[in-house]
């Protein structure tokens, strides 16, 4: 199967072509992005209404290169996947009249995507991991840390799970998001706050980590938010950046702790064979050591998923694996029976 794939459910225009002989055995043809960070870093934030003209714009420019690659290397496409949710709604919709319009005039037929099945398989996109067998990956644990979403799911196969739990208010993404704007750093906050905290020492400062001790999936960011915007209005003098760094290395510590407390629960509960991990905030190196120090010292026995940078981000390859995946497990089910 050869998918075509387009992702525009926030601020990445993707679009990808994944060719898929089993489940895991893929082919990453093409992932071409069009970021609109640049749009949006005035308002520093997402704007929905810019968002959707920017990929009215670019999509079809991203497409016509991917048709372009498929007419000169004599490939025939088979499927069309595009993120129908969750997102901003002006902007998955150019997405979706788009995917079904190509669709139809290419007379194949079009799937919509969970963005979060994305993100979760976002990992297996490494070709090293083309040797796996699914009986060594289920029951597994899967952690999504976006921009949007702060969840955990128990996965039963690729194409079928159940949400564990996920936060009651902000994303952490978007806790990074607005305690990087306190800090005077631009949009998005994240990657800049994760480099600003690795300059910066462990010290007294410390953030509350709310739900921590909580015994379940929830989890909360809005307060420790708050709790930094109080810090810093309680300050008398202008900040340097080496207390900046200090404070963001604080918020950081306090924002992954109870990630990691519940991720751990979550993998002793269920008796995990896999933790995948996935959304922008996957890109932080020090979730991703910590993750692995976990593994390490009380799960050596499961294997951890962790996407490459590019990947783990929003793009238009994890939308087509997303699909491949779910739609060759369900054949698989269905050969089965
Ligand atoms: O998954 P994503 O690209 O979009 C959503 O689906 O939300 O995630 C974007 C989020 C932003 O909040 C961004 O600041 C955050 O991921 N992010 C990071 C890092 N890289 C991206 N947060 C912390 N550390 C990072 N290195
Ligand atoms: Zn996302």
């Amino acid at each position: 199967m050869l998918t075509l794939a387009i992702e525009t459910s926030c601020d990445e225009t993707g679009v990808a072509l994944l060719k898929s002989k089993g489940v895991f055995s893929h082919d990453l043809l093409l992932n071409l992005f069009s970021s609109q960070v640049a749009t949006h870093d005035p308002f520093g934030g997402v704007v929905p209404r810019l968002a959707a003209r920017e990929h009215k714009a670019n999509l079809p420019l991203l497409a016509k290169k991917a048709l372009e690659k498929v007419r000169q290397e004599k490939l025939t496409i088979t499927h069309i996947a595009y993120t129908a949710y969750p997102g901003l709604e002006p902007a998955l919709l150019i997405g979706k009249t788009f995917a079904r319009t190509l669709a139809w005039a290419l007379g194949i037929p079009s799937y919509p995507v969970n963005h979060l099945d994305g993100h979760i398989v976002s990992a297996l996109l490494k070709t090293e991991n083309k040797k796996l067998k699914t009986g060594q990956l289920f029951p597994a644990v899967a952690l999504v840390v976006s921009g949007g979403h702060t969840q955990l799911y128990e996965l039963i196969s690729f194409a079928n799970k159940n949400l564990l739990g996920e936060t009651l208010d902000d994303a952490i993404g978007e806790a990074f998001d607005k305690v990087g704007r306190l800090l005077g750093l631009a949009y998005p906050g994240g990657p800049r706050l994760e480099t600003l905290a690795k300059q910066g020492a462990q010290t007294k400062i410390t953030f509350p980590s709310p739900l921590l001790r909580s015994h379940d999936y929830r989890f909360s960011f809005s307060g420790l938010k708050t709790s930094v915007l109080y810090f810093l209005k309680a300050q008398k003098k202008p900040l340097n950046v080496k207390y900046k760094a200090e404070i963001a290395h604080a918020f950081q510590e306090a924002a992954l702790k109870p990630i990691i407390e519940k991720t751990k629960q979550a993998l002793g509960h269920l008796g995990a064979r896999s933790l995948f991990l996935g959304g922008g905030v996957a890109a932080n190196e020090t979730l991703q050591e910590k993750l692995r120090a976990l593994s390490a010292s009380v799960f050596p026995g499961v294997t951890l998923f962790i996407p490459k940078k590019e990947f783990a981000t929003d793009n238009a390859a994890m939308i087509a694996l997303a699909h491949n995946l779910a739609f060759l497990t369900t054949q698989q089910a269905r050969r089965k029976k």
